[in-house]
């Protein structure tokens, strides 16, 4: 059901600062750079093999990682797995006894279908479900 880690979720102040430590220190590939309006941010999405990460700035001081950046700082966000059917990833976690952020699958970067699970229920990591979308590259 999960096939691979499809990214790491980091959270920075500015975008613009933190590029150049992942395209130039470790050379990584910037794949693009996207703003998410429901989310109230904006990613740099670089390629690791065959995940990403997604090092992302709050558009907004009442956004999630807004929200983030206040309580915790920079740092590591969320884990994000690829699964075949996002809205059946999400039921049977929470079947299983997992706490949902989202019910149903909303839309994120590159047009995937996403939906998180509550870290409360998940020893303190934010996790997301991913489903590549009809937008996907
Ligand atoms: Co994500």
């Amino acid at each position: 059901m999960i096939r691979k880690i499809q990214h790491i979720g980091v959270a920075v102040r500015k975008l613009d600062d933190a590029i150049p430590f992942y395209r130039d220190v470790l050379g990584l590939e910037l794949a693009g750079i996207e703003e998410v309006a429901e989310q109230k941010i904006r990613a740099a999405v670089f390629r690791v093999g065959e995940s990403t990460i997604e090092v992302m700035e709050s558009t907004s001081p009442d956004g999630p990682v807004g929200k983030f950046l206040d309580k915790n700082g920079e740092g590591i966000h969320h884990l994000c797995f690829m699964v075949d059917d996002a809205a059946a990833a999400l039921s049977r976690a929470k079947e299983k006894g997992a706490r949902l952020i989202d019910e149903t699958p909303r839309v994120g970067v590159h047009g995937m279908r996403i939906g998180f699970l509550h870290p409360k229920s998940t020893f303190g990591v934010l996790t997301e479900f991913a489903q590549e979308g009809d937008g996907h590259q």
